[in-house]
């Protein structure tokens, strides 16, 4: 079930949102807390679909300030208009509760509830307990996520509950937890009518549990694939795996997971049913130790950004490295014997340079990094996997003038230039000429400054969305064993990436 919770400053306001809530939403959230009091009345009176009464104290997170004998008469109040479910703090008086299940109707049923806006904490079990102890149907336990363990956490709490519950974590590392607790039996998630209208924070538009992650579709059997990443909020990612699981028929959700620590990051993933994912910056080169098998060309050019498991085991692979070369041949057929200049020494840094004798024999690579420690890193693993001749610069030190006369292609594989910092760029325009092929592995914006500069000098240019669009494909295809949608995964890629670049 999706619940929308409605908050307005207007009774005008807040009934023109609940119409439109209606639309979407299988219950509705009267937060009596958020909304002025002429409005109330006419909130609880319509009944076109289950609604839950909250009057949210200050100390849960609420707005409502007044003593505790009031709140509780407010809401026996509304109790008079018969709501589905009237949601009471776990931390109300004894006495107050049992009042207020004294003056419910029998068609109303009691949610208590436990917010925790600091933390997820770890005696979560206890204080479901203490929960139950009250004559509620329903508990809710709702947590701030710190990290991606928390959703784990909150997540595993569901395991084996007949009792109807409801669990999920708030905040931007929470996301994952609010898509995939309906999938643990978790009752109700919430969503926001918009952007901007959010009652709690990481709350995500209704429209995108829906649209995006189908979250009212998914079942105890639906299969779970995502990305690490930190941040990944600005990841296309989500948007292009989905689409393409419904596309094809397959009972799949693919979740942004936003990861600062590690920790025992894979037996955790695999505990709420990941099956695989994408790794994005800066986790690509992290990512190897942690897992029991990468094949022999990801281990050696050092990034892995596609994990999937089999037979219990997880593997590591590059599909960077295809993307890029899908990407690259489009514009240009002869990548024999070219001078290549790679910016950047990470993740995709090792995925061009590894790629590039697989495109074609280089003449020589040149790599520009920010600290020498991490450019002698990558020089010495690269001299590992080839003889090119491969040289190393820091960036603060460089004479580009010099490197892009020696250069045929260049490459931009740092983050310089990507939303929302779009107007930044490390190569100075008037430096290039014509006969320089320059990629930008950025696919958004999908065309960066770089680029743009590049093509005023004359330049064949590349995007990094066609590098991204393969890679992705290539995933889709590794974790499910079907065709990638291609066009559609095109088509909805530059959807989000054209609507960005709009309300931007
Ligand atoms: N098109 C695609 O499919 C695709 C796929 C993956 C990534 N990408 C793009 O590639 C970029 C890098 O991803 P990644 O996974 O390689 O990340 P990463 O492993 O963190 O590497 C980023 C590299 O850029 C350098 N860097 C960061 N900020 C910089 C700055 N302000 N000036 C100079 N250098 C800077 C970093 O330097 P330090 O070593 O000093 O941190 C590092 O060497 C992403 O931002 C993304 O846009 C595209």
């Amino acid at each position: 079930m999706i619940a929308i919770p409605i908050a307005a400053s207007t009774k005008h306001d807040a009934l023109r949102d609940l119409e439109r809530a209606e639309k979407m939403a299988d219950c509705i959230e009267i937060r009596l807390d958020l909304l002025p009091r002429e409005a109330w009345v006419p909130l609880l009176r319509r009944k076109r679909k289950p609604s839950i009464v909250a009057l949210r104290p200050e100390r849960q997170g609420g707005s409502f300030q007044g003593e505790e004998i009031s709140r509780t008469h407010l809401l026996e109040e509304a109790l008079g208009y018969d709501p589905d479910f009237i949601d009471v703090e776990w931390d109300t008086p004894p006495h107050l509760i049992g009042s207020l299940l004294r003056k419910k109707g029998a068609s109303t049923r009691v949610i208590v509830s436990y917010h925790n806006f600091a933390e997820t904490p770890h005696d979560l079990r206890t204080i479901l307990k203490k929960m139950a102890s009250w004559d509620g149907n329903i508990l809710k336990v709702v947590t701030l996520a710190n990290d991606f363990v928390d959703n784990v956490r909150i997540l595993r709490l569901l395991e084996g509950r007949a009792e109807k519950t409801i669990a999920f974590c708030m905040g931007s590392f929470g996301l994952p937890s609010r898509i995939l607790t309906l999938r643990a039996g978790g009752y109700l998630t919430f969503g926001a009518l918009e952007e901007g209208k959010e009652s709690a924070p990481g709350q995500i538009p209704a429209r995108d549990l829906k649209g995006i992650y189908r979250a009212h579709q998914i079942h105890r059997g639906t299969r779970v694939f995502g990305v690490i990443g930190n941040p990944v909020s600005h990841s296309v990612s989500p948007n292009i795996h989905n689409a393409a699981f419904a596309a094809v028929g397959y009972d799949a959700v693919y979740v942004p997971f936003q990861v600062r620590d590690f920790g025992n990051l894979i037996h955790d993933l695999a505990s709420i049913g990941v099956e695989g994912f994408s790794v994005t910056i800066p986790h690509k080169e992290r990512i190897i130790p942690v897992l029991g098998n990468v094949d022999e060309k990801s281990r050696r050019m050092g990034a892995v950004n596609t994990v999937y498991r089999q037979s219990g085991e997880w593997f590591g692979t590059n599909t960077d490295v295809y993307g890029a070369w899908k990407a690259l041949q489009a514009a240009c057929r002869d990548l024999q014997e070219k001078r290549w200049t790679i910016l950047g020494a990470g993740g995709v840094a090792r995925a061009i340079a590894a790629g590039a004798e697989m495109y074609g024999q280089p003449k020589s690579l040149t790599v520009l990094g920010r600290t020498r420690k991490r450019l002698d890193h990558f020089l010495a693993d690269f001299r590992k996997i080839s003889s090119c001749p491969i040289g190393g610069v820091v960036i603060g030190e460089a004479d580009f003038g010099k490197i892009l006369e020696e250069t045929d292609i260049l490459v931009n594989g740092t983050p310089v230039g990507m939303v929302p910092e779009v107007d930044e760029n490390l190569i100075p325009s008037d430096l290039l000429r014509p006969r320089h092929l320059v990629f930008d592995t950025i696919y958004n914006p999908m065309e960066t400054r770089l680029l743009r500069e590049a093509r005023k000098q004359g330049c064949r240019t590349v995007s990094g969305f066609q590098m991204f669009l393969h890679q992705g494909a290539a995933q889709f295809e590794r974790w499910t064993g079907k065709n990638a949608p291609l066009a559609l995964m095109e088509q909805t890629a530059r959807g989000c990436l054209q609507g960005e670049e709009t309300d931007n």
